[in-house]
């Protein structure tokens, strides 16, 4: 846009004003006493890389380093010609995009109290709130009628009796940690009443599962609690799903806000089960797939096509309403989808904290959306 500027008034004073500064935005993470910060580190050099291509200045910064009352920070940034990290003074932030690995230090009272703020602070924004838990993720979804018919049954796994409600309507569970993440401590419960023994848990382990027959659901009960060694769990519907080679596979969505502020999908990719393994989880054996491959294996072409749009379509309402029980804005989250063999789509759950898409075009579309969202934020702000 021309700036208009009269001759006969202070132009040149008025221009440099109106030049706006480089926009700052630091990467959040925690402090480590080893490496000096957590997280993924090949992820932090390529946001600060996209980040430059957009003109903004990025960094890393951990919780203690970030003082919200200073002008000028510490914090790290990546220097490919000696590919390190190094500690250099950095403006205040605009915007911070935390990035805190893992749920137990975000939890920490310290790291608590400086999140909060940051929510609180009148100039700077923050994205990626927290962690979610899946309990919570269920209770929201649940309560609107545009997300409830993609949520398999859910409930929260307390007593033998309620395991065994849940029984007397579904043959097939699945036992889920409540702040679980990439398949640990998952368990599945096939009900097969005309056995001897008609319990069957699975145990996801790190190589392989472990199977147990027990025949009784008091049985099945005491070894359920031995092997969540005090985690909270919830025990879900398990869905068929389609599955490629005899192998599950479901779907990995990335959604993430874009230049409106609005959500949209960043790309959807597919992860094929290993064999023998109850998860699709790649470190488990699993393996990345061209989702639309899948589908079209399973249902053909035209109900492939179908079923790709719903699955946008589901992510997209799924994700206004994880926004809005959480009652924080957010920014971005992924999400993994099943697909059933009648072709229901369902959600298992959603990750506000992304780990990195393998697929190129999603990689290089979700670190865009970061700047694309961020430019949008700061335009909010007048900035
Ligand atoms: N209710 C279910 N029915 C069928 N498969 C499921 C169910 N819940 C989870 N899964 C499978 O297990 C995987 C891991 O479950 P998820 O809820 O994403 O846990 P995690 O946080 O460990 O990734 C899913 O991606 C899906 O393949
Ligand atoms: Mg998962």
């Amino acid at each position: 846009m021309a700036l208009v500027i009269h001759e006969d008034t202070a132009a040149p004073l008025e221009a440099a004003s109106i030049q706006r500064r480089q926009p700052v935005l630091a990467i959040l993470t925690i402090e480590d006493d080893l490496q000096l910060f957590r997280g993924n580190r090949g992820n932090f050099s390529d946001i600060i890389a996209m980040g430059t291509e957009f003109g903004f200045l990025v960094y890393v910064i951990t919780a203690k380093q970030l003082k919200l009352r200073r002008k000028l920070l510490d914090g790290f940034t990546y220097n490919p010609d000696t590919d390190s990290w190094e500690q250099q003074k950095f403006p205040s932030p605009d915007l911070i995009y935390n990035r805190i690995p893992l749920r137990e230090d975000e939890l920490q009272p310290e790291v608590r109290r400086k999140l909060a703020a940051c929510h609180r602070h009148p100039r700077i924004q923050i994205f990626n709130p927290s962690f979610f838990n899946k309990w919570s993720l269920f209770k929201w979804l649940r309560q609107s009628r545009t997300t409830s018919p993609y949520i398999p049954a859910t409930r929260r796994l307390l007593t033998v009796s309620g395991l065994g409600k849940m029984m007397l309507k579904h043959k097939y569970l699945y036992l889920k940690p409540v702040s679980g993440k990439a398949g640990k401590g998952i368990m599945t419960i096939q009900l097969q009443p005309e056995k001897a023994l008609p319990y069957l848990l699975k145990i996801q382990g790190d190589r392989g599962s472990t199977t147990y027959n027990c025949g009784s659901i008091g049985k099945l009960w005491s070894r359920i609690v031995k092997e969540s060694s005090g985690e909270r769990y919830i025990a879900q519907q398990g869905i068929q799903l389609a599955a490629f080679n005899e192998r599950s596979f479901d779907l990995r969505t990335l959604v993430q806000k874009n230049r409106r502020g609005q959500w949209d999908i960043s790309g959807i990719g597919a992860r094929v089960a290993g064999s023998y393994s109850i998860t699709t989880h790649v470190p488990r054996g699993g393996s990345i797939e061209d989702p639309e491959k899948l589908l079209v294996s399973v249902f053909g072409q035209d109900e492939a096509r179908k079923l790709l749009v719903k699955a946008r379509n589901a992510a997209l309402i799924i994700a206004r309403q994880i926004e809005r029980g959480s009652g924080r804005r957010l920014a971005e989250m992924s999400m993994d989808l099943g697909v059933d063999i009648l072709g229901n789509v369902w959600f298992f759950e959603a990750n506000s904290k992304p780990m990195k898409f393998d697929e190129p075009d999603i990689r290089r579309r979700s670190l865009e959306r970061i700047f694309h969202y961020s430019q949008y934020l700061l335009k909010q702000k007048g900035l």
